[in-house]
C-alpha cells in the first residue's frame, strides 16, 4: 500500500485527486471565527521588509513575556492586509476568519462538494464541527485587544445578526446546507463533551475571555454518506 501526503491549500490540492477514489473523508477545518493559524503569506513589497508597520500588536506584545512562547503554536500575529512600509499585499488562503458565518459555510460548502465528487457512492466523511458565540471583539486592555482578539481576527460577530451572547449554530446551519445543497444523507451526530480537567489543560487562558459555558463545550461530529 502506498500512502500518498498532499500539502497545500485544500481547495487547490483537493483538485488532483479523481472521481469516486475515497472512502472515508474525516476533517476538522477551523471552527468559525476562534483561531488565527498564522498561514498568510506576503506578495509584493520589498524583499526584506519584516512587515512589522503592519502588525497589529496585542498587549502580549506590551507585557506579560513569556506567554507568546508558551502559545507559540496557537498565537499567530495579525498583520493588517497592506504592509504601510513596503506596499507588500497579505493573502491568506486560510479557512475560518470570514467576516460572516454564511460566508465561512459557502467556502465549506464548496469544499464538500469536492468531498463528494472524490468519495465512493459507498463511502461516508466525518466532519468534527464546533460552535462559537455571538459576541463583540472582547477585552481590550490599555486599548491593545488582547489575545483572543487576536486569534479571532478581532471579528464582531454581533454583526452576523445573531444576538450577543446566543450561540450562532454553525454545525447545524453547516448540516443543514449539507443535505439541501449537496443532496448528502445526514446520518448521526456525536457530541464530543470534554471534561473540565482535559479542558483546563489546554485552555485556561482562553477561558478567561470567553463565555464560562465554553468550559462544557460540544463538539458535534456530523457523519454524512453520500448514499
Ligand atoms: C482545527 S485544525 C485541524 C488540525 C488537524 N486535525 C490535526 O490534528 O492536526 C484546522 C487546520 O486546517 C488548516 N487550514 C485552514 N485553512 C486551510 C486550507 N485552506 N487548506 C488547508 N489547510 C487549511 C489550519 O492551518 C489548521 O492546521
Amino acid at each position: 500500500m502506498i500512502n500518498t501526503i498532499l500539502i497545500g491549500d485544500v481547495f487547490e490540492t483537493i483538485k488532483s485527486i479523481p472521481d469516486n477514489y475515497v472512502d472515508v473523508t474525516i476533517t476538522s477545518p477551523p471552527y468559525w471565527g476562534l483561531r488565527n493559524y498564522g498561514t498568510a503569506m506576503w506578495e509584493g513589497g520589498r524583499e526584506y521588509c519584516n512587515h512589522e508597520s503592519a502588525k497589529i500588536k496585542t498587549r502580549f506584545d506590551y507585557k506579560f513575556t513569556g506567554f507568546q512562547e508558551k502559545y507559540k503554536s496557537s498565537d499567530a500575529a495579525i498583520f493588517k492586509n497592506e504592509c504601510p512600509d513596503c506596499g507588500a499585499i497579505q493573502k491568506d488562503f486560510q479557512l475560518g476568519n470570514e467576516p460572516h458565518y454564511n460566508m465561512y459555510i459557502d467556502k465549506l460548502i464548496l469544499l464538500f462538494s469536492e468531498i463528494k465528487r472524490i468519495t465512493k457512492p459507498t463511502g461516508s466523511i466525518w466532519v468534527n464541527l464546533g460552535d462559537t458565540y455571538s459576541t463583540k471583539p472582547v477585552g481590550r486592555f490599555n486599548g491593545k485587544p488582547t489575545h483572543s482578539t487576536a486569534t479571532s481576527g478581532q471579528l464582531d460577530k454581533t454583526l452576523s445578526g445573531v444576538p450577543n451572547k446566543s450561540q450562532i449554530m454553525v454545525p447545524e446551519r453547516f448540516a443543514i446546507r449539507m443535505i439541501d445543497d449537496l443532496g448528502l444523507i445526514k446520518r448521526n451526530t456525536i457530541i464530543w463533551k470534554r471534561s473540565p480537567y482535559f479542558q483546563h489543560q489546554l485552555r485556561i487562558d482562553l477561558l478567561m475571555t470567553l463565555n464560562i459555558s465554553f468550559s462544557l463545550q460540544l463538539i458535534q461530529s456530523i457523519i454524512l454518506s453520500s448514499s
